[in-house]
């Protein structure tokens, strides 16, 4: 095999130097994200590998890293420098960079693995810092403590404290040079949380997951989720958050959808070196293999049987790359399903490739620090019990609070189907997401009728507008106190919403839509859209003479006794206000769900209303009474699209104070109080009015309700109205984040 001489790729330009160290965001699928590092040898986009580069033993040369792969950062160990009297002459006159010969980013360990493999190491804590920054070294390592899964509880906080104790003189030491906070606390929750908030506090670049290597030599993939969700929710969000020793492909869905930013990797190396080669799914022998699992461009031209055959060192070499390249595809595949909004799922899919990570994917979506009402849907679906409430030792105590954080971090509404997988569908944090907004805001509407009688409509698959509008026309006519549902495989809907992501869009096999209704389940939904108590009619959309049938059944029911009446031809008058109707209660539900404004005035802003329609019959633009245009209906996800005189409107319903500070994310507990305002500074008023986005570093304040991807206003101290947009921020995000757009404006409402 040839060795790899083809052409240079250009060296990195540095990033300018205000933005030295910041990180921002720019996409967001929940809590994974693609971001960019600023660092004086370029800026890397996260989620990336750091391939582990010893400086002794190279598998494979860095520059061919850089110019063949496009790595953009490895991590080398300052320890193995700093200890070999060559390399640190080298480094410290010529730089890692040229030591290495890398033109990328270079962090650098300090030794805490070796001090955790060979029991302690020589250096000091604040001369391996000061060691990092003169070898020029762009992301520095403190001497951390490493906490081992044997170790007891006393010893593990021993070892956080002494961590923590370390972090103010390594700052200091580090000077310019951006570092790395490591988190530690072993499999304990509580020090987990220990260790985020006291090293968060420090002005850290990067926070790595420490001690994490022989969790997951041990395959304990549950532990290392809740290793995940103990520590990442409470580091500031605007630091990228590096999983140390973790590079092995099957964990990085998993990883980035819960927030992992960094990875480092021997793996490509170790397992080359005992003739295994990785995969997405786990492992395989390079002995039992009779053809590749998946063709790379380093074995394209040969076999296993002829790799079998090389020398050891140009075997391992080849096996390298295909580790490498293997490893680079799955990141890859992540940056691109946070792009797709389908992180998630490759998730999902991927925790079916081996039993303990899908035990951990099981534990995170299902276990007890599920709310009640969330489980239910999984049980009313006839999951059975995992043992879910076996839990003890370490992972003692409320996981809720994790799970709400990653459903917290979930746009509301999205386009597109969402793919049917049995009971990960119901435990998809999105679907989640979407079912506690649905209920928290329809739930003032629901129990506004004072004769709760629900129909129920089930058996058939949307869009049901078009087969359901005759029957729907005339029981607004006749039975105009009667509230309509319709079951999805997702839960059970309103009537006005039916053409909402993601209930109208679940792409499965049809008997999902068709089964049959379960009265209790039934109940249980309406409770939680505030339907209390009601009387539930149930009539399946399958069969035919729907009409005939709905009739039967309200007579049954005493609701109606004039079949022919209910029967007869409407007259076109009667046609057009019933249509009427239907619009201005889909238009008040709408506003109410999607805007979080009160039913009063959800009530009040949709009466009147006139419409522009599509030539396909749906309604296209919202006009009020006043005759302004005030919101669009989105046809592919049901959303609603605000305008400028709508912002206003909405503004103008608002009764809360306009927030002074950054509260704790609370997306769910404040229906009817409207849209979440963002508070800007003085200096970004003229901007937002003339339409431009709002940045990071210019917010002074918001709503504690700020969620991702839903609308928000954008207002001065005053509490004047300056725009609108989407937002791209939680309130955390918010205060924590100096780069990167915090609201992309929609719209700027000018002083004239
Ligand atoms: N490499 C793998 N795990 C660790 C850790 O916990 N700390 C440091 N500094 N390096 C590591």
């Amino acid at each position: 095999m040839s060795s790899w001489t083809d052409g240079r790729r250009e060296d990195p330009k540095p990033c300018r130097e205000v933005d030295k160290g910041k990180f921002e965001v720019v996409a967001l699928d929940g809590r994974a994200r693609i971001g960019k590092l600023h660092t004086e040898h370029g800026i890397l986009e996260t989620p990336a590998l750091l391939p582990v580069i010893n400086p002794n033993i190279r598998t494979i040369e860095p520059r061919e890293m850089w110019d063949r792969y496009g790595i953009g950062a490895l991590i080398t160990n300052s320890y193995i420098i700093w200890k070999h009297d060559n390399l640190r002459e080298k480094a410290l006159n010529s730089g890692v960079h040229e030591l290495i010969d890398f033109p990328g980013v270079i962090m650098t360990d300090s030794g805490t693995f070796q001090s955790y493999i060979y029991g302690d190491v020589e250096v000091g804590v604040e001369e391996i810092v000061k060691f990092q920054k003169n070898i020029g070294v762009d992301i520095a390592t403190m001497l951390d403590v490493f906490t081992r899964p044997d170790m007891t509880k006393q010893e593990v906080e021993q070892a956080v404290d002494d961590t923590i104790a370390r972090a103010e003189s390594s700052i200091a030491c580090a000077d310019k040079t951006m570092l790395n906070g490591p988190i530690q606390g072993g499999t304990f929750k509580d020090l987990r949380e220990k260790s985020a908030f006291g090293m968060g506090n420090y002005d850290f670049a990067v926070h790595p997951i420490g001690g994490i290597v022989p969790i997951m030599e041990q395959h304990m993939y549950k532990d290392l989720v809740k290793i995940m969700l103990s520590s990442i929710p409470h580091l500031p969000s605007s630091r990228p958050r590096h999983m140390f020793g973790c590079g092995h492909p099957m964990l990085f869905p998993m990883l980035v959808a819960l927030g992992a930013d960094l990875f480092d990797s021997a793996a490509y190396a170790l397992f080359a070196r005992d003739g295994r080669i990785l995969c997405p799914w786990g492992t395989e022998k390079l002995e039992k293999l009779e053809h590749w699992p998946i063709i790379m461009p380093s074995v394209s031209q040969i076999s296993p049987q002829e790799v079998r055959k090389l020398d050891e060192e140009e075997r391992t070499k080849l096996l390298a790359r295909y580790n490498l390249e293997i490893t680079l595809q799955e990141i890859s595949r992540c940056k691109q399903a946070v792009r797709d909004g389908s992180i998630w799922r490759l998730a999902e899919r991927r925790s079916h490739q081996h039993p303990a990570l899908r035990e951990a994917f099981l534990w995170l979506t299902t276990n007890p620090h599920m709310p009640r009402f969330e489980l239910e849907i999984i049980q009313d679906m006839k999951i059975t019990d995992r043992g879910a409430a076996k839990e003890s030792g370490s992972s003692q105590g409320s996981w809720e609070p994790s799970w709400d954080w990653v459903v917290a971090g979930q746009s509301q509404f999205r386009t597109g189907g969402i793919h049917w997988a049995e009971e990960d569908t119901f435990s998809r944090p999105y679907v989640v997401q979407a079912r506690r907004l649905l209920h928290s805001r329809y739930s003032q509407i629901g129990g506004n009728s004072d004769n709760n009688i629900a129909l129920v409509l089930y058996g058939r698959q949307g869009p049901w507008r078009d087969f359901t509008l005759d029957l729907l026309m005339r029981l607004t006519t006749f039975t105009p106190d009667l509230q309509v549902f319709i079951q999805t495989p997702i839960g059970l809907i309103p009537y006005s919403l039916e053409d909402n992501n993601p209930f109208a869009h679940v792409e499965g096999p049809e008997w999902i839509w068709e089964r049959k209704l379960d009265l209790s389940w039934a109940r249980r939904e309406l409770e939680r859209l505030g339907v209390h108590d009601a009387k539930i009619i149930k009539l399946d959309l399958g069969p035919k003479d729907l009409l005939s049938r709905c009739y039967d059944l309200l007579f049954e029911n005493e609701i109606l006794d004039d079949k022919s009446k209910f029967l007869d031809l409407m007259s076109d008058e009667q046609k057009t206000e019933a249509k009427t109707s239907l619009k201005e209660n889909q238009v008040r539900d709408k506003l109410a769900v999607h805007f979080n404004i009160s039913i009063t005035d959800a009530e009040n802003l949709s009466k009147g209303c006139t419409y522009i329609m599509s030539s396909t019959g749906r309604i296209k633009n919202i006009i009020d009474k006043s005759g302004e245009h005030i919101a669009s209906p989105r046809l592919n996800d049901g959303g609603l699209s605000l305008t400028s005189a709508g912002a206003k409107k909405i503004y103008g319903t608002r009764t809360k104070p306009i927030p002074d500070a950054f509260k704790p994310h609370m997306p769910w507990n404040n229906s009817g109080a409207g849209l979440p305002v963002v508070v800007v500074e003085d200096d970004a008023e003229p901007f937002v009015r003339k339409g431009r986005n709002v940045f990071h570093g210019f917010v002074k304040a918001c709503d504690p309700w700020l969620t991702i991807d839903q609308p928000a206003l954008i207002v001065n101290s005053n509490g004047d109205l300056l725009g609108y947009g989407i937002s791209k921020s939680t309130p955390e995000d918010l205060l924590s984040f100096s780069k990167g757009i915090a609201v992309k404006t929609r719209g700027g409402i000018s002083l004239d």
